[in-house]
């Protein structure tokens, strides 16, 4: 198929962009490089052996989106394209919902106007109420609590409106829980814009020497060691994740969610330990309160995915991090 990808040249997406690649795809990546680099799409050629078409463009330019995807019969998009820091959502939601839910707006008009049907978004486990206790399953109630994952909610909520008034879309909204690791090439991974807010890249900024010790928000959480757990999933398993649903969408119209997780939960100090053991060196860490907002525990009820796409995830939590430890040694400067 010819896909566009949107925020392909990003974390998530070029790990998918290659595996399209891989399944004979077309690839088309729309990303603006507002937190990214061009030296991934480039790293994504040399991996698959041929390069994808690349814009440099921002999904709200409707001109330039209806000029690529016409030009390239686009016939499906995945769409990657947005901002996903919590903390930056709380000081300018604006702009959150600028470019979440206006920028996937945008995108869903010149795709209508174009009789282009296909379409894979990126959401969140932050859709998640926290009324609701873990494992969540996809009809647990929902209730984000911050911009971020309301702009996700929002996009979800449209999404199903638009598969109500015309039962020719085929629409998946995937769920990711906490994505990690990274190509086991070493070529592309997560490379974070500033401080991370998240656990993954803290940890490899203190294995690298850029943060002297890692922050534990709060080992007082009623969890077997105290300290919080989540549903971390390989983005190799997520990429597969997300072929597998754009096969799943060949035969099945409609509003279509799952859940991207392993079902497993592991702490903060599990985390930590593995990281040890994979790359040889103890990891300092300093207790703290909790972070506000955190909850104890996030992790998904995987079976749906399983069930009606055959996909579940395959690698460790070992795995992740040796892959993601693997990347950070070979960009020490990132890119
Ligand atoms: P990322 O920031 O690495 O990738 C997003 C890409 O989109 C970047 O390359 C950025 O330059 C581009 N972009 C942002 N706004 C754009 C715009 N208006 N026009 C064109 N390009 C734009 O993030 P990621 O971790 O790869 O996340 C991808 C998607 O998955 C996001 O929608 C995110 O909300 C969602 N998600 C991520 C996580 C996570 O923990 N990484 C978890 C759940 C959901
Ligand atoms: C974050 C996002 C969430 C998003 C999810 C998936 C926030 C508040 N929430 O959640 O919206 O869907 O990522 O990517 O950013 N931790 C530390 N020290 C650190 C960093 C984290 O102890 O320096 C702990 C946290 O308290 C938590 C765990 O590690 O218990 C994981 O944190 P993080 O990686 O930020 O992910 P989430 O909290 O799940």
């Amino acid at each position: 198929m010819r896909i566009a990808v949107t925020g392909g040249a990003g974390y998530i997406g070029s790990h998918v962009a290659l595996e399209l690649m891989q399944a004979e795809h077309d690839v088309v990546i729309v990303d603006n490089l507002s937190n990214s680099s061009e030296v991934s799409v480039q790293r994504v050629a040399d991996l698959a052996g041929h390069a994808p078409a690349f814009y440099q463009t921002d999904i709200r330019d409707v001109q330039e989106i209806r000029r690529i995807f016409s030009y390239h019969s686009i016939e499906a998009v995945l769409h990657f394209a947005g901002l996903k820091a919590v903390g930056e959502s709380v000081s300018e939601p604006l702009a959150y919902y600028d470019n979440n839910v206006n920028g996937s707006l945008q995108l869903l008009q010149v795709m209508r106007e174009l009789g282009i049907r296909q379409f894979i978004f990126s959401s969140s486990a932050t859709v998640y109420g926290q009324q609701e206790q873990p494992p969540f399953a996809e009809h647990a109630a929902l209730g984000p609590t911050n911009p971020y994952g309301h702009s996700k909610r929002m996009v979800e909520q449209l999404l199903e409106d638009l598969c109500v008034s015309d039962p020719s879309w085929r629409v998946a909204a995937l769920r990711y829980f906490n994505p990690a690791g990274a190509h086991p090439s070493g070529l592309i991974g997560e490379v974070p814009r500033g401080v991370p807010n998240n656990l993954m890249p803290y940890v490899l900024g203190v294995l690298t020497g850029r943060y002297e010790q890692l922050r534990v928000f709060g080992q007082d959480y009623p969890t077997p060691d105290g300290t919080g757990v989540r549903d971390y999933i390989h983005v190799m398993d997520l990429a597969s994740g997300h072929v597998a649903a754009l096969d799943y969408l060949q035969q099945h119209a409609g509003f279509n969610v799952f859940n991207l997780g392993t079902g497993c939960g592991y702490s903060v100090l599990q985390v930590v330990e593995t990281f040890e053991q994979v790359s040889g060196h103890g990891i300092p860490y300093t207790v703290l309160p909790r972070r506000p907002g955190d909850v104890a525990e996030s992790f998904a009820v995987a079976d749906k995915a399983w069930k009606s796409m055959s996909w579940r995830a395959e690698r460790t939590l070992q795995s992740m991090c040796q892959d993601a430890w693997n990347f950070a040694q070979r960009n020490p400067e990132a890119y």
